[in-house]
């Protein structure tokens, strides 16, 4: 059973993209999409989440996700309660379910997740009373849903479709829970193409069983690409076997304008963040024409507003 729809076969946590449909995506797409108000950008406040307490836990260290939470949550008029877990009673032996108990027994409504341990928000998920949603903001290398759909929304925003497209994702995709959800994303979403690129050490084994096709030459994979999306070296995550060198990965693998023109003249370059100039991608590339990583941003509250209302019940 797909842990994330209630009984009635409803949306009520958001913790992967692997078992969404194609309807559901492009729904949260379009309600994202009615937050922008199309002259200035601006996402105006609004009170579907009125009286509602939104806790984030972020058990890792973020800053765009936890910023642009919390930012949609208070667009949404919700009550949002930042625990920081550094002074919180876990560092006193109580544990991640203890934590979440009581938590609930303040009237909490709904939990945004980020944890080290890939499954942690599926084991809060499990154990929450049935009114409470839980979204999964990042579990170790497994998932992260909600950048998934911002970088499908930046995606749209831009290509104005999904068909025909060829997307390309570099660098250390096994680390990247970001990477296994964009892919499960863009392939139910119908791209033409998801390639990989990268070296044998920074992807997993049998990767092609996702629907990707692998190349190990840069510039053979940007080739002809419409969309590339560059990956940060997750060191924090690697056994020290995989780990190149930042000056050998950036030599072979590095965003550089050079090679960005193997792609097509109007591709578009995007990353979840944080970027390591210099390693993953060049200044040239981060700050230049084709480089979409801020408006990135600006979107992810649009959307995380868009998955907050709809898990909610308050669009249908
Ligand atoms: C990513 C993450 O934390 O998974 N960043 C993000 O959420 N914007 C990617 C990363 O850490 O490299």
């Amino acid at each position: 059973m797909n842990p994330q729809v209630d009984r009635n076969g409803a949306l009520r946590h958001f913790l992967s993209t692997e078992h969404l449909s194609r309807v559901t995506l492009l729904k949260i797409l379009d309600i994202a999409k009615s937050f922008l108000f199309a002259t200035d950008r601006q996402v105006k406040k609004v009170p579907l989440l009125r009286g509602k307490t939104i806790f984030n836990l972020f058990f890792e260290n973020s800053t765009r996700t936890r910023t642009t939470f919390e930012i949609a949550a208070k667009k949404l008029s919700a009550d949002v309660i930042n625990m920081s877990i550094q002074t919180s009673s876990q560092s006193k032996g109580e544990s991640l379910l203890d934590t979440i108990s009581n938590l609930s027994a303040m009237h909490a409504d709904m939990f945004v997740v980020r944890h080290s341990q890939s499954g942690a928000p599926y084991l809060i998920a499990k154990h929450v009373a049935p009114h409470i949603s839980v979204i999964n903001a990042g579990d170790g290398s497994h998932a992260h849903p909600t950048q998934a759909l911002l970088d499908m929304y930046t995606i749209r925003h831009y290509k104005g479709k999904f068909e025909g497209l060829r997307v390309a994702i570099i660098g250390d995709i096994k680390n990247s829970r970001v990477a296994r959800s964009q892919i499960y994303a863009l392939n139910i979403l119908g791209v033409s193409e998801v390639r990989v690129i990268g070296p044998k050490t920074l992807l997993p084994v049998a990767i092609e069983n996702l629907g990707v096709s692998v190349f190990h030459d840069i510039c053979k994979g940007l080739d002809n690409v419409d969309v590339v999306i560059a990956l940060r070296l997750q060191k924090e995550r690697m056994d020290g076997l995989s780990l190149p060198s930042y000056q050998e990965f950036h030599k072979t693998y590095g965003l550089t304008t050079q090679r960005i023109g193997f792609a097509k003249e109007d591709v578009i370059v995007m990353h979840p963040g944080p970027i390591n100039r210099g390693v993953e991608i060049n200044s040239s590339v981060a700050d230049g024409e084709s480089s979409v990583i801020l408006p990135q941003v600006t979107f992810g509250i649009a959307v995380r507003m868009a998955i907050m209302s709809f898990l909610a019940g308050q669009i249908k």
